[in-house]
């Protein structure tokens, strides 16, 4: 990954140390991949016997307070959400000055991997991914817990059970981004950050967050499933800053030709500078998607996503009992 151990102190440079070592009840057996700040090793739980993804996180991490603290808070409640699509933290801790979280190892690769091979992927493909991410997302949001660093990397796409759900897809990394920490002290934007590619526009200017910032980041992923690029591309991080703070977001369908214009529409509202002015949940934005994609008629939408199931359309609107229940948009 793309300058991914710069200035860090990051456990790397010292996998290869690592294998067989136990750390906290964990043999780590090999890397399966690290990004800006942790490595991710496949490990071996002594006590169970059993296959786990172990994340390390940079030393330097474990040194700042704000940070630690989210850590500990959002580890918590990410372990307490038990969902299909996200996936289930076994364990969160320190050992020796390292902050590690142990969850559950998942076979397959991440969606960055898949864009990067396959490119733009079948609407219909785009929509089953959406779709889970979405539901992981607003069951999150139900918590109080806003993710904040939605992008491909953080969406692992394994096998899915049968050939009407070719794969199952588990969204990762709750509360442990950078991006709010190093955003809002600006000295490291470029450095630390990773990509900015998918990052609302309340996040850049340090205003405060909830749910509706990751409806923002899932557009923009759900933006790039369906085109093969992100809403914004810009030469330098500043320009792509002042980009997605100022700068109305390509129609999806001059990106791809095909797509049907009523998807722009929800894109554009997806991807609205205003919370206020985005859906009020996920699975609002991703129902009103397919249905737009359903709406495209017949061309090469229709055909190339004609494997699998017709996607549903949006939800109706839930009986007035059900109301409390639901977030206010
Ligand atoms: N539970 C898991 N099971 C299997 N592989 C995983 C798991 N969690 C993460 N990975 C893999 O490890 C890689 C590195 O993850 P990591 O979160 O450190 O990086 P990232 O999300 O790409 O970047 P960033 O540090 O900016 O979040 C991921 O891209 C993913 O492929
Ligand atoms: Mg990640």
């Amino acid at each position: 990954m793309a300058g991914a151990t710069r200035d860090t102190d990051l456990p790397a440079g010292r996998e290869s140390g690592l294998v067989g070592k136990q750390i906290a009840g964990y043999v780590v057996q090999g890397e399966i991949g690290r990004g800006g700040m942790a490595v991710v090793y496949r490990a071996r739980d002594v006590r169970l016997d059993r296959t786990v993804a172990l994340k390390l996180l940079a030393p330097e991490l474990a040194r700042n307070d704000t940070f630690r603290k989210r850590f500990a808070h959002e580890s918590r409640v990410a372990a307490a959400i038990d969902h299909p699509h996200i996936v289930p933290v076994f364990e969160a801790g320190e050992t020796e000055g390292v902050l590690y979280i142990a969850m559950r190892y998942v076979p397959g690769q991440d969606l960055r991997a898949l864009l990067d091979r396959e490119g733009a992927l079948a609407p219909v493909k785009a929509g089953r991914i959406a779709v889970q991410v979405a539901s992981a997302l607003d069951a999150a949001h139900a918590h109080d817990l806003v993710h904040r660093d939605v992008k491909p990397g953080n969406i692992l796409v394994a096998e899915g059970t049968d050939r009407d759900h070719p794969e199952h897809v588990y969204l990762t990394d709750f509360g442990l981004t950078k991006k709010s920490l190093s955003l809002t002290g600006l000295t490291t934007v470029g450095q630390f950050v990773g990509t900015l590619d998918y990052v609302a526009p309340e996040q850049i200017s340090g205003r405060p967050v909830d749910g509706r910032c990751d409806v923002y980041s899932l557009a923009c992923v759900v933006f790039e499933t369906l085109t093969g690029v992100p809403p914004f591309r810009r030469d330098d991080d500043m320009a792509l800053l002042w980009a997605h703070q100022y700068d109305p977001p390509p129609p999806v369908s001059s990106e791809r030709p095909g797509l049907p214009e009523a998807a722009d529409g929800v894109l554009a509202k997806a991807l609205a500078k205003a919370p206020e002015e985005r859906y009020g949940t996920c699975l609002e934005f991703v129902a009103a998607l397919r249905a737009a994609l359903e709406r495209g008629g017949p061309g090469p939408v229709r055909r190339e996503g004609a494997e699998g199931p017709e996607p549903p359309a949006a939800p109706p609107k839930p009986p007035k009992w059900a109301v409390p229940v639901f977030r206010e948009p």
